[in-house]
C-alpha cells in the first residue's frame, strides 16, 4: 500500500503523514553499552507495530501511531555494512551571537501520537518495559494540544504546514533522491523552554511582530509590516527558482505548572534535513547575520537531535528474523491439499437451499450447517 501523496512505487512510509493529534510523547533514548543491547533495542524498535496494534486496535478511532527514528552513530553500529542514509549525521549545533542550538545525545527516537492521552501513555509504558535496562532515557516529553492548537506563547502553531501531496513532497524521501531509503524521512527535534514571564511582559502587537502573524485570528502580517526577522519570514525558504522548501511540523506544548517549566517541543520531518538546518541557521545566526529570531529571546533550546525514520518496510526488515520460518513449499503443499479437497466438485456437495451455488459457504461446504438444528 502507499500513503496519500506518495508515489505507489515508493515503499510505504511510517505514519509521518498522519494527522496532528491532541496528545503525544516524544521519547529520545540512548542505548547502553552492554552486550547485545544494540540488537535488542533494534528488535523492539523494528517491531513497534505489534505494540501499536496491541494498544490501538481496540480504540482505532483514537488514531494511535508511533514513529521510530535512528540517530547517526546508532545507525552505524547496527548497520555497519549496508548503505546509509545520505543526510544522516549527528545534529549540528549552531552558535549564534546571542542564542545557541545545542546538540544532545540520542540513539533512538519514538514519536507517539493519539487523540487520547491514555493510549499514548500505555504505549509508552509497554515500550519502556520492552526496552528495559538496555536504554537510558535522554528526554521524555509529554505533549498536549493547547486550546485551538496554540503553543504556550499563545499563537496558533502549525497553520502553514504543507498538506496532501505537498506534505509528502516535503517530508518523504523520493526514489530519485535516495533509492535505498525512499519512503523514509529525516526528523529534527528540539525541546524549547519558554520564559513566559518575559513573553507576557511584551505587548501583544510586539509579540505579533516576533511571530509574524496576528495572535487572536492567526492571520499573517501584511508584507509592508512583516518584519525581516519575524519567525515566519526567517522560516520561509524560497530558492532562486521561486520554489518554496517546506518541512512538516508537529510541535506540541508541554509544561509543569508545579515547577514552572513551560515549553514547545519542536519537531520537523523533511526529505532532506538541510531545509530544517537552513531554517535553524536563519533563526539562530540571523539573516543577514545578527537579524535573528526574537522567539529565541524567550525560548531556550535545551535539546537537539537528528534521526532518520526508515520506511515501514525497511524498519520491519531491520528486526531479527527469529520467527520460525515457513517455506513457500509449505504454502504450495497446503494449496495442493486444499485443491485436492475441493476439485473436482464432489457429487455429494450439499446444495444451498436458496439455490445460490456461488455463495462462499457453499465453496467451503458449510451451506447445510444453516439448516441444522441449533
Ligand atoms: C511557523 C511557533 C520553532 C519552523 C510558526 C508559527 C508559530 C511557530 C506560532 C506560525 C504558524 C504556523 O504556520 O505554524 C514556533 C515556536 C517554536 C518554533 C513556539 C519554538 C520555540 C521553530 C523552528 C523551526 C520552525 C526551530 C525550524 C527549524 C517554522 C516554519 C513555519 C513556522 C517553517 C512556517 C512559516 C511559514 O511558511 O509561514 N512557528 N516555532 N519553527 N515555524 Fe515555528
Amino acid at each position: 500500500g502507499s500513503a496519500p501523496g506518495v508515489a505507489a512505487d515508493v515503499p510505504e512510509p511510517q505514519a509521518v503523514l498522519g494527522t496532528l493529534t491532541t496528545s503525544s510523547v516524544f521519547l529520545v533514548v540512548s542505548v547502553r553499552d552492554t552486550p547485545g543491547a544494540d540488537a535488542r533495542v533494534l528488535d523492539v524498535a523494528a517491531d513497534i507495530g505489534a505494540l501499536v496494534r496491541a494498544v490501538g486496535f481496540r480504540q482505532s478511532e483514537a488514531g494511535l501511531t508511533c514513529i521510530v527514528g535512528f540517530g547517526s552513530r546508532y545507525w552505524d553500529r547496527v548497520q555497519p555494512d549496508g548503505p546509509r542514509p545520505a543526510h544522516l549525521h549527528p545534529f549540528r549545533p549552531i552558535q549564534g551571537a546571542k542564542h545557541d542550538a545545542v546538540a544532545t545525545p540520542g540513539d533512538v527516537f519514538f514519536h507517539v501520537r493519539a487523540n487520547r492521552a491514555d493510549l499514548v501513555f500505555e504505549l509508552t509504558r509497554l515500550l519502556m518495559d520492552a526496552l528495559g535496562d538496555d536504554v537510558q532515557v535522554e528526554d521524555h516529553t509529554v505533549g498536549f494540544r493547547y486550546f485551538d492548537s496554540r503553543d504556550l506563547l499563545g499563537f496558533v502553531d502549525g497553520t502553514e504546514n504543507p498538506t496532501g501531496r505537498d506534505a509528502a513532497a516535503a517530508a518523504i524521501v523520493s526514489l530519485d533522491d535516495e533509492p535505498d531509503f525512499a519512503g523514509g524521512s529525516y526528523v529534527v527535534v528540539q525541546k524549547y523552554v519558554h520564559d513566559l514571564a518575559a513573553w507576557h511582559a511584551m505587548p501583544v502587537e510586539e509579540q505579533e511582530r516576533v511571530i509574524g502573524r496576528t495572535k487572536l485570528d492567526d492571520v499573517e502580517l501584511d508584507d509592508d509590516v512583516q518584519p525581516s526577522n519575524s519567525h515566519v519570514t526567517l522560516n520561509t525558504i524560497v530558492d532562486e527558482n521561486g520554489e518554496e522548501h517546506d518541512v512538516l511540523r508537529d510541535n506540541m506544548a508541554f509544561g509543569d505548572p508545579s515547577t514552572g517549566e513551560y515549553g514547545t517541543f519542536f519537531i520537523a520531518y523533511a526529505d532532506d534535513p538541510s531545509v530544517t538546518e537552513l531554517m535553524l541557521e536563519r533563526m539562530f545566526v540571523g539573516a543577514p547575520v545578527g537579524n535573528y529570531d526574537r522567539i529565541l529571546d524567550v525560548s531556550t533550546a535545551v535539546t537537539g537531535s537528528l534521526f532518520f525514520v526508515p520506511s515501514l518496510e525497511l524498519l520491519e526488515s531491520l528486526a531479527e528474523g527469529d520467527d520460525p520460518t515457513v517455506t513457500s513449499a509449505d504454502l504450495e503443499r497446503i494449496a495442493r491439499e486444499a485443491d485436492g479437497r475441493s476439485s473436482p466438485p464432489a457429487p455429494s456437495a450439499p446444495v444451498s437451499t436458496d439455490g445460490d451455488a456461488t455463495r462462499p459457504h457453499d465453496d467451503l461446504r458449510i451451506g447445510s450447517l444453516r439448516e441444522e438444528p441449533q
